[in-house]
């Protein structure tokens, strides 16, 4: 049933049907715990689904009660089952509380390591089935452009990758949004979400051959709002920008794809693709790579010839434009360079001290 049945008409519409029935909840939490395949994703899972549980359970305890009438006396065998299944579970649920934010201290832990190393994020979000998985595999996939980094076995929705003038960003796959999202749900995948508020670019992909396409734009920005992340008007972004990728091009008829083509190419931040065929990469590719470097400024460093973590780090991170031998730094002969750094890699440069 897409909608929320009631246990008790749940019982009923099984009796007269003859099979099993579930509603919209019941069969979201049935898939995300079948694809759940991170020990924070299955604890997050099974919370949602006590929280279901119980939800039910109160109110088929409800019912009996008003059965009851006014007898007035607490503790008849259903209810006292009842409130012995509640005990297990509010038991289960805070031991699973308990793990849950252990994991996440471990995963704020490795966000904060992340945070200190040099590479920008870019977070892919969508609503279910727009693509993104295909997406995160065509950019993580290609030899030239993978790389499997430590934290991918930490964390295996995040890979590092390579663009033109960046020589590491981190790709982030996220959770696919889809609308009703049982409120035991957002809540728990909140968290997992909150990596969306610290990236540096969100992709927004979007299957732009569904006919629902709007309605899903339109849920996954409200998602993002309340996130924090947008404003929830039309696109704009109160923080981080988002690119909308217009995916599933090949799907289009020639007149849609004219029409749409002509509003993509008056939106920088539109950008026309298909996952599946590879249409598009390139240009994807090389807008992310200027859009990571494109406040970057010239700057002019001085460093001693000896600490070559330093100059390394210059070379990884910047354009440099000309390094010369010469001149003097804390006394010793040193490299006079000239170094195109982003405002990020700047700031990074100059937290790293001497
Ligand atoms: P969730 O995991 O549910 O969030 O989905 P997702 O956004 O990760 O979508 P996924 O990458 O799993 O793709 C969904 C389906 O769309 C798959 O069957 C893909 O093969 C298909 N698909 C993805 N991109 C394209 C595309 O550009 N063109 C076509 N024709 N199909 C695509």
């Amino acid at each position: 049933m897409d909608g929320a049945l009631s246990p008790i008409q749940q019982r009923n519409l099984e009796d007269k049907l003859r099979r099993k029935v579930i509603d919209r909840t019941g069969l979201i939490l049935e898939i995300f715990g079948e694809r759940a395949s991170t020990a924070e994703g299955r604890l997050q899972v099974e919370l949602a689904h006590l929280d279901y549980q119980q939800s039910r359970l109160v109110r088929s305890w409800t019912h009996l009660e008003r059965q009851r009438g006014g007898f007035g006396f607490l503790g008849g065998p259903g209810e006292t089952q009842i409130e012995a299944d509640r005990r297990l579970i509010r038991n289960r649920m805070a031991k699973l509380r308990r793990d849950l934010e252990q994991v996440r201290k471990t995963r704020e832990l490795h966000r904060k390591r992340r945070g200190r190393a040099p590479w920008p994020v870019i977070a892919l979000v969508g609503y279910t089935n727009a693509g993104k998985s295909t997406l995160f595999n065509h950019m993580t996939g290609a030899d030239v452009m993978a790389e499997d980094l430590l934290f991918a076995t930490l964390d295996p929705t995040m890979r590092a990758i390579s663009l033109p003038g960046v020589e590491k960003a981190i790709l982030s796959d996220t959770v696919g949004f889809i609308s009703d999202l049982p409120t035991q749900l957002v809540a728990a995948f909140r968290a997992t979400l909150e990596e969306v508020t610290s990236a540096d670019i969100i992709l927004h992909v979007r299957d732009i051959a569904n006919p629902d396409s709007a309605m899903q734009k339109a849920q996954v920005l409200s998602v993002l709002a309340d996130l924090g992340v947008t404003n929830g008007e039309e696109g704009e972004a109160s923080g981080v920008p988002i690119i909308e990728v217009w995916n599933k091009w090949d799907l289009l008829d020639d007149e849609r794809r004219e029409e749409l083509g002509g509003l993509a190419q008056g939106d920088p931040d539109i950008l026309p693709l298909s996952a599946q065929t590879g249409f598009g990469f390139d240009a994807l590719v090389e807008l992310l790579g200027q859009r990571l470097t494109g406040d970057a400024q010239l700057h002019v460093f001085t460093i001693p010839s000896s600490n070559g973590q330093r100059l390394a780090w210059l070379y990884a991170h910047g354009e440099v434009l000309s390094d010369e031998e010469g001149g003097q730094s804390e006394g010793e002969p040193a490299h006079q360079l000239k170094v195109r750094l982003t405002a990020r890699e700047y700031g990074r440069y100059l937290a790293m001290g001497s």
